[in-house]
């Protein structure tokens, strides 16, 4: 089993399969009433570079649900924001807490910071990754579709840290992946190699209908993420036409269903009628998060070892 979350690319798909049902278990035994405390006497600092509503709090449950205690430090108010050194803060958090989930931005802050901790390091969104994100988003398909390998998944939009984690989830898990998203704004280069060396059905191109064709699984998120300030308008112009709204949706599967990691913004990448529909999930898909970070905590530093 991993150490640390640094991004998906490190998981194999056995790993990936344990995770996603350890995490539906979960769901289920909450549902009961059955309480777990693989975290009794351990705490996990949250540290956050960024803003975030739906990974703080789910992450905070987490720990809770599992019998630990949550630590949240806002980035700006720890010595890092006076340029501590990363392998520093690292080495100092891990003689306090038993883990760390870490929002950013450069990816390789949160490789500094696994390099040097002796704790699980988890990778809670950079620039690049957002791992924890697709884990549950993958959790949520397999709920509503009943299976992940022979689905058509669509990106439409910004080729972003969610679709870089997308492109290591299909490439792993083998589902086909087809990205629509404008010049200019593809996803990561490395990685979209790394993912197509590996799954021969994953295609970028521009075409947002492209994408659609008989599409199981609809993605969209934000024009502008975090770290893209003062790029919004000339982002919103680069993405007309990239927006998912009803005419289509209907070029996809009639059973499709409709995510987005939230927040959204109606009305620019999706529109209120389709994130508001019935094959919208978006709301079981941020409960999941909680379920999945669950599981996440409990196999990186409860030790747990389900199969
Ligand atoms: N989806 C997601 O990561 O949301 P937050 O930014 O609110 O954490
Ligand atoms: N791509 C978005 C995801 C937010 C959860 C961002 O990085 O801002």
């Amino acid at each position: 089993m991993i150490t640390h979350l640094r991004s998906l690319a490190q998981f194999s798909l056995e790993e990936l399969s344990i995770l996603i049902e350890r995490a539906i278990v979960l769901k289920h035994e909450k549902q009961q009433g059955i309480l777990h405390n693989v975290l009794e006497g351990k705490s996990i600092a949250l540290i956050f570079e960024k803003p975030s509503t739906r990974t703080r709090v789910s992450f905070e449950s987490a720990v809770y649900g599992l019998g630990g205690q949550a630590l949240f430090l806002a980035g700006r108010d720890t010595q890092l924001s006076r340029s501590e050194p990363l392998k520093d803060t690292a080495r100092v958090m891990s003689r306090y807490v038993d883990g760390m989930v870490v929002r950013t931005h450069g990816q390789e802050v949160i490789e500094e910071l696994a390099d040097y901790a002796t704790v699980p390091v988890i990778n809670a969104l950079t620039d690049l990754h957002h791992p924890c994100q697709i884990l549950s988003d993958l959790m949520t398909v397999l709920e509503k579709k009943g299976q992940l390998d022979k689905l058509k998944v669509a990106w439409i939009g910004d080729g972003n840290n969610m679709a870089n984690s997308w492109l290591e989830a299909a490439a792993i898990l083998g589902f086909e992946l087809v990205l629509a998203c404008p010049e200019g704004y593809h996803p990561n280069e490395k990685i979209l190699k790394w993912a197509m060396e590996r799954n021969d059905k994953i295609l970028l191109q521009h075409s947002p209908e492209v994408a659609a064709e008989n599409a199981d699984v609809f993605n969209a998120d934000v024009f502008s993420s975090m770290g893209d300030e003062g790029q919004e308008e000339e982002r919103l112009k680069a993405f007309a036409g990239y927006q998912l709204n009803q005419a289509l949706l209907e070029k996809g599967q009639p059973d499709a269903i409709v995510m987005h990691c939230l927040p959204a913004h109606r009305g620019e990448e999706i529109t209120e009628e389709v994130l508001e529909g019935p094959q919208s999930v978006v709301f079981d898909e941020a409960e999941n998060k909680m379920h999945m970070h669950k599981a996440l905590l409990e196999a990186l530093v409860g030790g747990h070892t389900a199969s």
